[in-house]
């Protein structure tokens, strides 16, 4: 009657453990972090406040209080209330020394993935970490669509259920960076994914360069 179900962590867990890992490799300046996905900040604010500028982007409302008070004495913080493709569209090209993106997202990230390089070309290193969970959204009754994975534009009839290509998710997100790459003209110098327990969730980080 008085049991109490122990909070989950381990997600947390290894979502900070594998960008501390990049992050000790020393591999990009800390000049200024994006995370597109702030939620109510419990990776930036243990992670990214020593970046010279940190840009917080969250559209759910009922976050912001949390976000506010975790980034209260933080003077290099910003945080912008909105849609995060809107944030891309508007606010990405007023950004330079981008050095670190971040899009822990609920399901796929991918179409702001693919907004951001759609909008800016890498000209430096750019660490960027990542949350794809597509699988799941796909085992709750979400459509498989092939549009998500692919760099470019969808061809025509190519989206719809894909039984094969949804039982080879790490496939998809590998193959999914490898076009990026090709099409966006940046090398992938390190790319590394963590699985949430049962494989359904991947947390990835990636370090790209300029070709
Ligand atoms: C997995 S949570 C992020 C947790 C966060 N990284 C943290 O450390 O606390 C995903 C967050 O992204 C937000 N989100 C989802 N879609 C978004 C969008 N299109 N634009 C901005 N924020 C979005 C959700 O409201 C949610 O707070």
């Amino acid at each position: 009657m008085f049991e109490t179900k122990p909070k989950d962590n381990s997600k947390l867990f290894l979502k900070l453990l594998l960008r501390k890992s990049f992050l000790g490799l020393g591999l990009v300046e800390k000049g200024v972090a994006l995370d597109l996905f702030s939620g109510a900040g419990a990776i930036a604010g243990r992670l990214y406040r020593d970046f010279r500028e940190l840009h917080l982007v969250e559209k759910d409302e009922k976050k912001l209080a949390r976000l506010d008070l975790e980034f209260s004495q933080c003077p290099n913080a910003r945080i912008w209330n909105m849609d995060n493709l809107e944030f891309i569209k508007k606010n990405l090209g007023t950004l330079p020394g981008l050095s670190l993106v971040d899009f822990d997202a609920y399901g796929s990230p991918n179409k702001q993935i693919q907004a951001f390089f759609a909008s800016r070309a890498v000209k430096n290193p750019l660490l960027i970490f990542a949350t794809d969970g597509f699988f799941i959204s796909r085992l709750r009754g979400r459509t498989f669509s092939p549009e998500l994975y692919l760099a470019g534009q969808d061809r025509e009839n190519a989206t719809g259920y894909d039984p094969v290509l949804s039982r080879n998710f790490e496939l998809l997100i590998r193959s999914f960076w490898d076009e990026l790459s090709k099409r966006h003209n940046f090398r992938i110098s390190l790319f590394k994914i963590l699985w949430k327990k049962g494989g359904q969730v991947a947390y990835y980080g990636t370090v790209i360069e300029p070709k």
